[in-house]
């Protein structure tokens, strides 16, 4: 199969990486560069918009950022609550859907609680509604983490008798992950400099084209966004064809 290369961009995925660099540079502390990734995943989700993509998958919190220093996890959380309690529910009365993936039952009860209640109000809001962009925040996510969880979420339906081992393929694979009703990204992309996937998304970016700049995540702007656009859309995708 040969995707043209003006085919539409339907999934776009980002590792938002460089918030501390970031703060550093303007001499500020890590939070202030949180803050400001924050910021910019709510002008990039409208850039989205204007550019007609219909995801956006975004690395927020990853498995390995329990790691952490305990100031730092405890001001992702206050930050993660404060956005969702104030800006998620503007980009909600814009028809915009609030997703998730990983295992939020890890975190804090009362962002755990802010969470849920923010993903109940989402699907209540829209329900019927025309959606103009589906963001998808990855919180304790890791794509290991997710596979074993789904490997055994198909021993228990194996157990149960609902799959024989006749069913396990890709595709059923693909439906056990935390991303199952969302399609495959196009185009994934890293910012700060890093080469590396961090455990992200590895089972479905298969055949995703990868996009790594040196630009740290707060200063991503629609500009950056639109040069990825414009790389992606020179290459020819052949899905190994
Ligand atoms: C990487 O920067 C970023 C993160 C670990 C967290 C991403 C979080 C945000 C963009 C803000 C919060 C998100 C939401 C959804 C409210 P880094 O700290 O690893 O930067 P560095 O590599 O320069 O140290």
């Amino acid at each position: 199969m040969l995707n043209k290369t003006e085919d539409k961009i339907k999934h776009v995925a980002i590792i938002m990486d460089g918030n501390g660099r970031w703060a550093k540079e303007h001499g500020k502390d890590r939070k202030y560069g949180h803050r400001a990734g924050a910021q910019n995943l709510i002008d990039i989700s409208e850039t989205c918009i204007k550019n007609n993509i219909d995801y956006l998958t975004v690395y927020a919190f990853s498995t390995e950022n329990w790691n952490r220093p305990e100031d730092e996890k405890k001001s992702l959380f206050t930050l993660l609550e404060e956005f969702y309690k104030k800006e998620i529910k503007r980009l909600i009365k814009n028809n915009i859907k609030i997703c998730h993936i990983g295992d939020i039952s890890k975190f804090p009860e009362r962002t755990y609680n802010i969470i849920k209640k923010t993903e109940e109000e989402t699907r209540q809001y829209l329900e019927g509604k025309d959606i103009k962009l589906t963001i998808t925040i990855a919180l304790n996510y890791g794509s290991r983490d997710e596979l074993s969880r789904s490997i055994k979420n198909i021993c228990l339906d194996f157990d149960k008798g609902i799959i024989t081992t006749d069913d396990i393929d890709e595709n059923l694979i693909l439906r056990y992950l935390d991303t199952n009703d969302i399609p495959e990204p196009d185009l994934l992309i890293r910012t700060s400099g890093e080469y590396r996937l961090s455990n992200f998304l590895l089972y479905q970016i298969a055949y995703t084209e990868l996009y790594f700049t040196d630009i740290y995540w707060p200063d991503f702007s629609e500009e950056e966004f639109i040069k990825a656009i414009e790389n992606y859309k020179k290459r020819k995708r052949r899905f190994g064809g």
